[in-house]
């Protein structure tokens, strides 16, 4: 016989479990739609801003690229360089210093020489000159934690799951000055239940040395990033003994030139057992390949018509689209 106050929070677990309607899976039956840095394209990256418009637009996941701060919590930055995505050089003009970060030289502000109060007084802003800078200075810098209740809530709101693909931006360099990141990455995951395998979530790295250290920590999915031509079906067999997928950037897949032929490397990747998602596809002239005679969305279909899993996309609707896929504004 259970105890009255044990089985009464059991028959409470259980009453809220069935109050709340089940969510609709990630597809699988097409390739699935990253919301690179949010809805990049569209609004300051790694923004809640650039993060809800981006499911709004029909993402699948949203991207935190990830730097520590000086207090150890985890924010969502490209990079632990500050200067050219937020207002850091107006309010704290005196912190401004060279580092050497991963072997290149770096003149500016950085993520662990600031606590989390201190860089919650920033304001996010537009890098690119030729995109938008009509949202620079209104949105602040958000912490791991809160793009995970941010994808929780947007999805809840649709009916839907939200993923989460977490990278882990210089891991080595962190380690090295006593910040490591992946500790911090898998409390947040088990804080929120998502150290599963099947959770939501795929770990990205440009380091295979974090990965393989991770395999061994976590069930999460782990993708290796790549930019490298010679991925081998050697080299694939042996990215997939730590990750599950291989994000490619989509010049490996096929050159930008009208004749170009695609590479094999999607299928070798998959005969090695591993997922492709291809990183970045971006709408503006300056990125988009020649073969797609200036329309995004025919880079898409490409992309899909050769077999891969997933799209990194600056602009989330232009991938929607090419797969038909509708967007879910609320
Ligand atoms: O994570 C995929 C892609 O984002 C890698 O490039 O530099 O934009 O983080 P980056
Ligand atoms: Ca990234």
């Amino acid at each position: 016989m259970l105890p009255r106050r044990t089985l009464c929070f059991a028959v409470l677990l259980a009453t809220t479990a069935c109050t709340r309607p089940a969510l609709q899976p990630v597809p699988t039956d097409r390739p699935i739609i990253i919301a690179h840095r949010g809805a990049s394209g569209h609004r300051p990256e790694h923004t809640v801003a650039a993060y809800t418009l981006a499911v709004e637009m029909g993402a699948d996941f949203i991207e935190p690229d990830l730097v520590s701060t000086k207090d150890g919590v985890l924010v969502a930055r490209h990079e632990n360089e500050i200067g050219g995505t937020t207002d850091v050089a107006s309010k704290f003009p005196e912190r401004r210093t060279r580092k050497v970060v991963d072997g290149d030289t770096m003149t500016g502000w950085f993520t662990e020489d600031f606590t989390l109060a201190e860089l919650r007084t920033l304001r996010a802003r537009e890098r690119l000159s030729f995109r938008s800078h009509a949202y620079d200075g209104q949105f602040p810098i958000p912490t791991f934690d809160e793009v995970l209740a941010l994808a929780d809530s947007l999805g809840r709101a649709r009916g839907r799951v939200v993923g989460v693909y977490p990278e882990t931006k210089h891991p080595s360099y962190h380690r090295a000055i006593g910040l490591p990141l992946e500790p911090a990455l898998l409390a947040s995951l088990r804080a929120r239940g998502l150290d599963r395998r099947d959770a939501p979530v795929y770990i990205q790295s440009f380091e295979d040395g974090n990965l393989r250290a991770l395999r061994g920590q976590t069930r999460v999915r782990l993708v290796y990033l790549v930019s490298e031509r010679a991925l081998t079906p050697a080299r694939l067999r042996d990215i997939a003994t730590f990750a599950d997928g291989v994000g490619v950037n989509q010049r490996l897949v096929v050159a930008p030139d009208s004749a170009a032929v695609p590479s094999r490397v999607i299928r070798d990747a998959h005969d090695a057992g591993l997922k492709v998602h291809v990183w970045t596809l971006r709408s503006e002239p300056v990125f988009l390949a020649a073969r797609y005679g200036g329309d995004p969305v025919a880079e898409v279909r490409e992309m899909v018509r050769l077999g891969v899993d997933g799209i990194f996309g600056d602009f989330p609707d232009v991938v929607a689209r090419g797969l038909d896929v509708a967007p879910t504004r609320r």
